[in-house]
C-alpha cells in the first residue's frame, strides 16, 4: 500500500514537472530559441568528441568524458522547448511533423538520450575503440531525427 502510494506521489510529481516545463515558455519564440540554444551545445560538445574520434585532436580521455556527460545531460533537456504548439512557424528549422506525432518525436529524442547516457558510460571506461563505436551510435539518432524532424 505504502509503496503504491509513492508510486502514485512520484508519478504526480513528475507529471507537475513537466506541467512546470511546459509552461516555462511564454512565447514560441522563446521556446524556439531556447532548443536551438541547446542544440547549438550539443553540437559543439559533440564536434569536440568526433574530433577526437576521427583523430583531428589527440586523445584525451578525460577531456573526452566531459563532453559526453555534458551531452548527456544536454540530451535531457529540450522537449517541452520542442513540443510547444506553434514552435513550428517563424524562426525555426523544426517541420511541422514533430508536432503532428509529438510521440514519435519524443520516441526520437528519448533513443538519443539512451545512446548519450550509453556514450557517457563508455566514454568513462576510457576504451577508444569501444567510444568510437557508441559515438556512432548517437551520431545514427542525431541523423534520424534531423532527417525526418529538421527542414534542413
Ligand atoms: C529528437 C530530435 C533531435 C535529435 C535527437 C537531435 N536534434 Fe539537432 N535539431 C533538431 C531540430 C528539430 C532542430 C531545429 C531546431 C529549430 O530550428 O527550431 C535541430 C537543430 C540542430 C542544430 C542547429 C542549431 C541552430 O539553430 O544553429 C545543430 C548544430 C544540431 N541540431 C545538432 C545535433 C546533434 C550533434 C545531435 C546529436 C548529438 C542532435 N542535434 C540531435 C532535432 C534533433
Amino acid at each position: 500500500m505504502k509503496k503504491v502510494l509513492k508510486g502514485t506521489v512520484c508519478a504526480l510529481l513528475v507529471a507537475g514537472l513537466v506541467g512546470v516545463a511546459y509552461a516555462q515558455f511564454a512565447k514560441t519564440e522563446d521556446a524556439i530559441e531556447y532548443r536551438q540554444s541547446v542544440m547549438v551545445l550539443i553540437g559543439h560538445h559533440f564536434g569536440q568528441i568526433a574530433a577526437m574520434v576521427q583523430g583531428k585532436k589527440p586523445f584525451d580521455a578525460k577531456e573526452l568524458q566531459q563532453n559526453a556527460a555534458l551531452v548527456e545531460t544536454l540530451s535531457k533537456l529540450p522537449l517541452a522547448a520542442f513540443l510547444m504548439d506553434g514552435s513550428d512557424k517563424g524562426k525555426t528549422h523544426m517541420k511541422p511533423a514533430a508536432l503532428k506525432d509529438k510521440e514519435d518525436f519524443k520516441a526520437h529524442l528519448e533513443a538519443f538520450d539512451t545512446e548519450a547516457a550509453k556514450l557517457a558510460q563508455v566514454a568513462a571506461g576510457g576504451d577508444l575503440e569501444a567510444i568510437k563505436a557508441q559515438f556512432g551510435n548517437v551520431g545514427k539518432s542525431c541523423k534520424a531525427c534531423h532527417d525526418k524532424y529538421r527542414s534542413h
